[in-house]
């Protein structure tokens, strides 16, 4: 695993009332106190919880977010280690999982593969898992701290080290460093993009995500722009995850498709993927 920060351009000033950071035991104090020069936040005690819509705690075990509030959620963190997301790397099927066949993973085939909209890493976790190297991009400076915690943390796991150490990120606005670095000469085998898409899948877990990422990432509005940066810097194939009854992504349509029940994966074909 490596991580860098590199797009300082990145903004993380969120109007009052949004979010604050807080220390859930007297170890993270100072770590709480570091990372909201980082991210700008305020830091908050106890009583000040219901002040704001979400909050960011900090405690021994990792970052988490919390949104407040009755009937509030549970804390969303990236979690590589327990929890769905090694339920899935367990029992999900292997390569037979549509995610794999639209990213063409087949036989000995394992392509490299930039994730462009990295969110909390699922995704890209079960390409790494399936043995891809994974080049992972996210701008909300929040979700690449919670993605480059779990990160850190699944670095220490017996179980998924290995996994993690095909994982690399990156903060930066991927409209902005796939354009720079295809200009430089950089390609992926692959570009995986999974833009936010205001959907209306009920599902719990969704649910709470996207309570969680909405304030804070918005609707990705620019999404359209990110296939041409992508196309011009994957050499094979540029995947698209929509919503099942979402329109094409720049209105442009896609090579091929995968159908599954809520989602899709539309392919942008440029050049049939070889060992
Ligand atoms: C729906 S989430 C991705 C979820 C991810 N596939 C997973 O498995 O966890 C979309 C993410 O893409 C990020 N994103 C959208 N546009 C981006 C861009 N131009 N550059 C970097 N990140 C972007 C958003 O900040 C958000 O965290």
């Amino acid at each position: 695993m490596s991580v860098t920060s590199l797009n300082h351009a990145i903004t993380s000033q969120y109007p009052d009332g949004v979010i604050a950071i807080i220390a859930m035991d007297r170890a993270s104090v100072e770590r709480t106190a570091l990372l909201a020069e980082r991210l700008s936040l305020p830091v908050i005690v106890e009583k000040q919880r219901s002040d704001f819509d979400l909050l960011l705690q900090v405690s021994e075990l990792g970052v988490s977010l919390q949104p407040t509030g009755k009937k509030a959620p549970g804390a969303t963190s990236a979690d590589f280690v327990s929890g769905a997301v090694a339920h899935r790397r367990q029992f999900g099927g292997g390569k037979g999982q549509m995610i794999a066949k639209a990213v063409g993973l087949k036989g000995s085939i394992k392509p490299t593969v930039l994730d462009a909209t990295a969110g909390l890493g699922k995704d890209a976790f079960v390409l790494a898992t399936l043995g891809c190297e994974m080049t992972l991009l996210e701008r909300s400076p929040i979700i690449h701290l919670l993605l480059e915690d779990g990160l850190y943390r699944g670095s220490f796991s017996i179980d998924v080290m290995d996994i993690i150490q095909r994982m690399t990120l990156h903060h930066a606005n991927s409209i902005e460093w796939m354009t720079e670095q295809s200009e430089a000469g950089q390609s992926f085998q692959v570009v995986y993009l999974d833009p936010m898409f205001p959907h209306n899948d009920k599902s719990a877990l969704v649910k709470k995500e996207m309570r969680c990422f909405r304030p804070i990432v918005g609707d990705d509005l620019d999404a359209d722009q990110l296939l041409d940066a992508a196309l011009a810097i994957a050499e094979n194939r540029v995947v698209v995850k929509r919503p099942r009854k979402a329109p094409f992504l720049a209105d442009r349509k896609p090579s091929l498709q995968f159908e599954g029940k809520s989602s899709r994966y539309d392919i942008y074909t440029l050049k049939k993927l070889e060992n």
